[in-house]
């Protein structure tokens, strides 16, 4: 095996790995030797345009992946960045920049899946492949789209939060969604009905929270201990980690003991998984962002250089509204306090000196986490 085919097996055998049952893996390399590597000719331009920065994993970890990726594979490869910091016209904005500065692929992360067809319209004008990443584009025609399994993300939150409340029957909860722009929310939404609506649980409130805002979603939570009163709320469905904290946060302010409502999350963000350590949140849904990014850069290196993705990476199609998608999906797990240790840690998702750190030592200790 060339260097470059041993590469691509390795990530493939890394996805399937991820995405567990979902990829349709085989060992059917195409071998044909061509390189995602080049080192003569003009660079390639990749442009990565990400949605926001109040969510951790963003500046954190899908762009430092990406970046190292591309720098591995490609010698001549230039990557034109930019974060929307959650706005829609200023995402446009930096796509019309990365179109003039000449981008070969574009990777866009849209702050909203529907009015960001725009930019893809804009992109095709200048003949530049659209990869949509971790949030579909939505009616547009983009080329294609890698992602978690975000249904599937949201039926984790709700099969645990249903664990958690004893299957729930006649128990009290609030549901504290994500953006209403953001096509993934919905996904999480739709995933955590289609388990807790059955099951007898009673949802008091519900909210889409704007912008994933930490601080919007206290104030929901503020409003809805106010109006169903705070001894009658059991738990708390919130769809990332960043909401988990502002619901969290309000239910403290209200002198509500949070070690006994259970809380849910998304993102595995550090200062959630002291939350659930410390038994203040229940859970959170782990992403391995590394593998995704990573297959980003691999699609978006080939595509750029004018070849076809790497065997195997590709595992799946998804319905976009315009057609089709061939896509790159991978699967989400639920962590409790129970799997930290097996997950998150054992994948170096967290660094132990940080999340150990201070107060949290004895939690630590309490988990088998040293
Ligand atoms: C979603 C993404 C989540 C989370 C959230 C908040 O689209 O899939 O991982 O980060 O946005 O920005």
């Amino acid at each position: 095996m060339s260097p470059s085919t041993l590469r691509r097996a390795a990530i493939a055998a890394a996805l399937a790995l991820a995405a567990g049952g979902l990829a349709a893996c085989g060992d059917d390399d195409d071998g044909g030797g061509s390189s995602t590597s080049s080192s003569s000719g003009e660079a390639k331009q990749i442009a990565l345009l990400l949605p926001e920065s109040k969510t951790t994993r963003y500046e954190a970890k899908d762009r430092p992946a990406f970046e190292a990726k591309v720098k591995e594979i490609c010698e001549n490869c230039e990557i034109i960045y930019s974060n929307a910091d959650q706005d829609a016209a200023k995402q446009q904005q930096q796509a019309e920049a990365a179109v003039t500065k000449g981008a070969d692929v574009m990777v866009l992360d849209p702050v909203d899946s529907a009015s960001a067809s725009g930019i893809v319209n804009r992109a095709k004008q200048s003949d530049i492949p659209v990869i949509s990443y971790d949030r579909l584009v939505t009616d547009a025609e983009i080329d294609y789209y890698i992602s978690f399994d975000n249904e599937e993300v949201g039926k984790l939150q709700g099969t645990s939060l249903l664990e958690a409340l004893d299957g729930g029957d006649g128990k009290s909860i609030v549901m504290i969604n994500g953006s209403p722009t953001d096509n993934n929310a919905k996904l999480f939404k739709a995933g955590a009905h289609s388990v807790l609506d059955p099951s007898g649980v009673k949802i008091e409130k519900e909210y889409d929270t704007p912008d994933w805002s930490p601080d919007k979603a206290q104030q929901e939570m503020d409003q809805a201990i106010t109006s169903v009163g705070k001894d009658k709320i059991d738990g708390v469905y919130a769809a990332n980690d960043g909401t988990a904290g502002g619901a969290i946060a309000a239910m403290k302010g209200a002198g509500m003991d949070v070690t006994k409502i259970p809380t849910t999350g998304q993102d595995a963000e550090l200062a959630a998984i002291q939350r659930i350590l410390a038994g203040e949140q229940y859970m959170t849904v782990y992403k391995a962002i590394t593998p995704e990014a990573e297959a980003a850069a691999e699609l978006a290196v080939a595509i750029a250089q004018g070849e076809e993705p790497p065997s195997g990476l590709v595992n799946g199609e998804v319905d976009n509204g315009s057609g089709m998608i061939p896509s790159v999906l991978l699967k989400p797990v639920a962590v409790t306090k129970e799997n930290v240790k097996d997950t998150v840690v054992k994948d170096e998702f967290v660094e132990v000196s940080e999340l150990c750190a201070g107060e949290y030592a004895a939690d630590c200790k309490a988990a088998g986490i040293e």
